[in-house]
């Protein structure tokens, strides 16, 4: 029959006239959470985002462009219009998408996300857990650091009131990057990061900086990594949708997770 294939639509029509004409799509990132994202030597962004974020590039006929951004400043700065769209690791959630605060408290317009990943949250401690560290539970009356702006700090914020509840006090040290986090247990200043399992998972095989570390208990509340996109820019959100299928049937898809141990 003559029913059109719709692989075989052409999405570089489809995208929004602004991103054609430019012919570089851009994309905030938080460089700094291997392997999900960081820089390579060079500063060239690397890891799982920016070789998805290449390879929708590809199959809408458009160059990618990365704008290194701290996490937290990733929506606000998407808002402003720094790039078209936010690829870091980033939860798909209500409050996100929402633009609310954990009290409910309207922060920004809100945003929509196309869904490419699951991800649960790991505890990442020094190697050989020497506070034996099982759960979070196991955090109350201990000083931990994470990421600023994080899925993460929100579960921590929610502890801190269970750990008053039996009279132990969480400190909790937020950081610009999760990098940093992780410094600060390397360095014994904080017995725990939390972060997402697959980079939990890539420092305790790797390390950072010399250090080494482990993944404590099991993965916490896994959800999805959404692409995130400015609520009127829904024929961007369209045409990724459709990208994204497209790299999934492909196969390119899941040779990207291989490549980074995440399939
Ligand atoms: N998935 C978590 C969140 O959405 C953490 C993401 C941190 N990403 C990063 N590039 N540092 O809050």
């Amino acid at each position: 029959g003559a029913a059109k294939d719709p692989s075989q639509e052409n999405l570089h029509d489809k995208l929004p006239a602004a991103v054609r004409s430019a012919a570089v799509l851009k994309v905030g990132v938080d460089l700094n959470y291997a392997p999900v994202e960081f820089k390579s030597s060079g500063d060239k962004p690397d890891g799982l985002d920016p070789d998805l974020a290449k390879a929708l590039g590809e199959v809408l006929g458009v160059r990618v462009e990365f704008v290194d951004t701290p996490f937290d400043k990733l929506i606000p700065n998407l808002h402003a219009k720094n790039y078209d769209m936010v690829m870091s690791a980033m939860t798909d959630n209500r409050q996100r998408r929402d633009g609310t605060d954990d009290s409910g408290k309207q922060i920004d317009p809100g945003v929509d996300f196309v869904d490419y990943f699951i991800a649960g949250t790991s505890i990442v401690v020094a190697k050989n857990n020497p506070q034996n560290i099982q759960s979070i539970d196991d955090l109350c009356g201990r000083t931990i650091a994470l990421q600023r702006g994080t899925t993460q700090a929100a579960i921590i914020q929610r502890q801190t009131s269970a750990c008053e509840k039996v009279k132990k006090t969480l400190t909790i040290k937020l950081t610009e990057s999760d990098n940093e986090a992780l410094s600060l247990v390397a360095g014994g200043k904080a017995v725990a990061d939390l972060n997402d399992f697959p980079v939990a998972a890539y420092v305790a095989q790797q390390g950072q900086n010399g250090a080494q570390f482990a993944v404590a208990g099991s993965q916490l509340q896994a959800s999805p990594y959404g692409i995130a996109f400015a609520k009127e820019n829904s024929e961007l959100r369209d045409v990724m949708a459709k990208a994204l299928d497209r790299i999934i049937r492909n196969g390119e898809y899941e040779k990207i997770l291989g490549k980074w141990g995440v399939g």
